[in-house]
């Protein structure tokens, strides 16, 4: 049987400082499917301070015990890769309280407060994971009521859920509205992709070898694609989703900061403002595209099936795929294609970036040898699942004549470390407690990836596509493969 951490505080890592993190919106799916179950784990791996709090606010009236039990049930269902251990469940669950009320209130933020009071917590992290309509108003009232200036010595942050943001300028007017009560230093908006392990080993296999950096520009690399599918379609959230489609999903926010770990100039340091200045001048690097080139540059996507979702309008215009063609203005990448796509109920659950190498300059193997395809050299970065990184090359077959064949050498995190990674949100939870906003996102950075898809969303906007023109299962519609053709490419369909 498991042991209970709680028991022996010495074997307890005193990493954090301590605090409270007070969840608005905690009773809904976000917490339930991945904060609650991450904070437990992180109390499960003895991350957390041995004094720290835990409240959660949200609409539905309910005593500290009832949502005790409703945040036992979600943790158990939905935590992931570890068991779940009663003992430390009860342990866990005594530092947890609630506070219901409605987030216009202001009557709200003065029971927070007292709460926090009665628990002792001067340091307190707030996690807005509300619908993105609340953010202003909410942080206006944390400034109002006090709530978000702290004593003496003490610190007060905010942690912003995706979306940031509709479009640019109310990304800008967010950032205003916040930046009215609490400075950027304490803003931590969340970007889930950026604390995935695979992410940022991106970071530690470019910049902690010395062999790939001199290949990674365009002489060496034709081109770049990175693909997010997955197989599932909008799983009950069809209300959100038809107002913000594919597009603006998993391209505006994820994939763009995928995009600069893999294109970004090295960092000086390893220190968050020099790993995000580096971010946020790639993005700042991505072409804007003009509003005559988006249907050559971008496709939209529905599949079939989509209008008949729950909560969604039987003629809704919105993408469930989005792919586009973006170019790096800069020395390093001048003309080198990066192509993302994006969509829901496709062939497969995967998401991982493809590089693709040119050519060998002269081939001295006639193309029989090479069964007449060509096999160009292909570096793999599996992001989920079967995360791991693998190199494509061409290997002579054995036997007699030069029969060539691609090979691959393999790494994969199962394999070689044998031991469960953090989630992305645990990750990211403990780095806020400690004030480190490497891996979240800074004004400039968001600004800057809404500016790249703004025109997209405006040539969209205005357009009437023949929806749905996928069918699920498939890897969408086909302009997508079109889109890559124009430039001789095809995309890489594991
Ligand atoms: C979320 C999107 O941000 O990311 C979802 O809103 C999407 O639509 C999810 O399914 C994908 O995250 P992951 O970690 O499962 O790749």
């Amino acid at each position: 049987m498991a042991t209970n951490p709680f028991a022996d505080p010495l074997r307890f890592e005193r990493r954090v400082p301590e605090c409270a993190t007070v969840i608005f919106g905690a009773h809904g799916d976000l917490s339930k499917r991945k904060l609650m179950p991450s904070l437990y784990r992180l109390a499960y791996e003895r991350k957390l301070p041995s004094s720290f709090a835990i409240v959660g606010n949200s609409r539905t009236p309910l005593s500290d015990d009832a949502f005790r039990q409703a945040m036992h049930d979600a943790v158990k269902q939905f935590l992931e890769d570890s068991p779940f251990d009663e003992d430390l469940w009860t342990s866990f669950a005594r530092n947890l309280y609630y506070v219901p009320g409605d987030l216009k209130d202001r009557r709200l933020y003065s029971a927070i407060a007292a709460r926090l009071d009665q628990l002792g917590q001067k340091n307190v992290l707030f996690y807005l994971s509300t619908q993105p309509s609340f953010y202003g108003p909410l942080v206006d009232c944390l400034g109002a009521s006090g709530l978000a200036s702290a004593p003496e010595g003490a610190w007060r942050r905010i942690i912003i859920e995706k979306p940031f943001g509709h479009d640019l300028p109310s990304a800008i007017a967010l950032n205003e509205e916040i930046h009215r009560v609490v400075p950027e230093k304490e803003v931590y908006r969340i970007d889930h992709y950026l604390g995935k392990e695979t992410v940022q080993n991106i970071l530690a296999f470019r910049f902690g070898n010395g062999i790939f950096e001199p290949v990674w520009n365009r002489r060496y690399v034709n081109h770049v694609q990175i693909t997010a599918a997955e197989s599932i379609g909008v799983e009950g959230r069809g209300a959100y989703y038809q107002e913000a489609g594919a597009l603006r999903d998993m391209i505006q926010n994820h994939l763009l900061q995928v995009t600069s770990t893999i294109a970004m100039e090295p960092p000086a340091l390893f220190e968050p403002d020099a790993v995000r200045d580096e971010r946020a001048k790639l993005l700042r690097s991505i072409r804007i595209m003009h509003p005559e080139e988006v249907p050559m540059n971008a496709v939209a996507g529905q599949y079939r099936g989509f209008r008949q979702e729950p909560g969604v309008d039987p003629e809704s215009p919105t993408d469930t795929f989005a792919a586009a063609t973006f170019f790096v203005e800069n020395w390093r990448w001048a003309g080198v294609p990066f192509y993302i796509r994006s969509g829901k109920k496709l062939a497969k659950r995967t998401t991982d970036i493809a590089i693709q190498f040119n050519d060998a300059p002269h081939v001295m193997f006639n193309s029989n040898h090479r069964g007449g395809e060509t096999h160009p050299n292909l570096l793999i970065v599996r992001i989920q699942p079967e995360e791991g990184i693998s190199l494509r090359f061409l290997s002579k077959q054995p036997g007699s004549g030069m029969r060539l064949r691609p090979v691959s050498m393999d790494f994969n995190y199962g394999s070689s470390f044998g031991e469960r990674s953090p989630t992305a949100y645990e990750t990211l939870l403990v780095d806020a407690m400690q004030g480190d906003a490497t891996l979240y996102t800074r004004q400039d950075m968001v600004e800057a990836s809404w500016r790249v898809v703004q025109p997209i969303l405006d040539n969209w906007s205005g357009r009437k596509f023949d929806f749905p023109n996928y069918e699920p299962g498939t890897w969408g519609p086909a302009e997508s493969d079109t889109m890559l053709a124009r430039h001789g490419h095809v995309w890489r369909n594991s």
